[in-house]
């Protein structure tokens, strides 16, 4: 009897213990000035589920006191399928004899924005490959385009690496936003994942000089591509903590057919989950996609995203008949709708668990 009263005890403390340990862990990562190595490192691969149930739910309380339950939507339009680079995990990459090419005119983008407004989205997405035709003066060409037709709306960029002169040519054209992923903060993991023309210090360059110049900035990395740690991710978090962007774009590794990387396994749900969850947390205020990657993963990866903190989704406004060809990686989401019935789907998704589509422009707000 006596032992039982003291195991039931021990169990007890042990319990408050671990429950103080991840309350303090919570203090930190929302309310740190730093958040220290060991405490990522702690969240991302210490806690139990229930533990992690209690992130999910709380990300969302986070989310929804600064978003409500509405959603941005970002109409997406990918504009070339040409890459001049190399990089090993995409199916884009310039040696990938199986991806098939196009680009759009500046005709067909504006018919997308054309569309796309008619649906009553505020923001347009410009994202391709670093095409060596669409250059900084064709594409400055194609914003100011748009931003004379378009006053209010937001253009994002999402158009690769470029020279300082080249961002700065774009931003006076009228972009307000712009999307360049770190892919990964390890000198060492980033060349694994990329040719040796490219190098990360490059990378920080662009991202600094894209802050410089007054875009809102989208960084962010993918979860379990080839050779990632949890080392890797605790600087991956530590670098963004550092960057402060104001979008941060995550999604699972989905191997790619005709790359170094074809048969590489894909990154996990649960685990990008997890960190769309501690980066709301983090970050409060940021503007965080529910991506394609996460529903090409899973069914109802939309909607497991929002309920985890994401805020935004973006819906593929491509012409049907070029989606399919702006192949990333294996059986990328795509469900062949026309733009109307797509944001259709979306709706319902998230009317199903609660949310809803919100058409505002959705800038980060300080
Ligand atoms: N799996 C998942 N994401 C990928 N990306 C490129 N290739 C893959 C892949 N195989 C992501 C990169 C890039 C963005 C446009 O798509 O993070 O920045
Ligand atoms: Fe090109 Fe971007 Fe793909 Fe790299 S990830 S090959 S830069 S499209």
């Amino acid at each position: 009897m006596e032992n039982d009263y003291f195991c039931d005890n021990v169990f007890c403390l042990n319990i408050k213990m671990r429950e103080n340990v991840f309350d303090n862990l919570l203090q930190q990562l929302s309310f740190g000035p730093k958040v220290p190595a060991e405490v990522w490192r702690a969240l991302i691969a210490e806690l139990d589920d229930v533990q992690k149930g209690r992130l999910a739910l709380l990300a969302r309380e986070v989310s929804q006191t600064h978003f409500g339950k509405g959603v941005y939507v970002r109409a997406l339009i990918e504009i070339s399928s040409y890459c001049r680079n190399n990089c090993h995990y995409c199916g884009l990459r310039s040696g990938n004899r199986l991806a098939q090419r196009y680009r759009l005119d500046k005709e067909q983008i504006l018919e997308c924005c054309h569309q796309a407004a008619a649906l009553g989205f505020n923001t347009f997405v410009l994202q391709g490959g670093e095409d060596p035709m669409q250059t900084d003066e064709w594409i400055a060409d194609v914003v100011a385009a748009i931003r004379d037709e378009y006053p209010a709306k937001a253009i994002t960029l999402s158009v690769g690496e470029r020279t300082t002169t080249g961002y700065e040519l774009l931003r006076n054209a009228g972009a307000d936003r712009y999307l360049l992923r770190h892919e990964t903060a390890n000198a060492g993991h980033y060349s694994h994942l990329h040719p040796r023309s490219m190098d990360i210090d490059n990378r920080r360059r662009c991202l600094a000089d894209l802050k410089r110049l007054g875009y809102q900035v989208g960084s962010g990395m993918m979860v379990g591509s080839p050779q990632q740690s949890v080392e890797h991710i605790v600087e991956d978090l530590m670098f963004l903590d550092e960057l402060q962007p104001q979008m941060i774009g995550i999604g699972p590794f989905i191997p790619a057919a005709g790359t170094p990387f074809a048969d590489e396994q894909a990154g996990s749900i649960d685990e990008t989950l997890l960190l769309i969850s501690l980066l709301r947390l983090r970050f409060p205020k940021a503007l965080i996609p529910a991506t394609t990657a996460v529903s090409t993963l899973c069914d109802n990866g939309t909607q497991r995203a929002v309920l985890a903190g994401a805020n935004v989704v973006m819906p593929n406004m491509t012409p049907i008949d070029y989606r399919d060809k702006y192949s990333i990686y294996n059986n990328k989401k795509s469900n062949g709708c026309e733009s109307a019935q797509q944001l259709e789907l979306l709706s319902e998704k998230l009317d199903g668990i609660g949310y809803y589509v919100d058409f505002a422009r959705g800038d980060y707000l300080q």
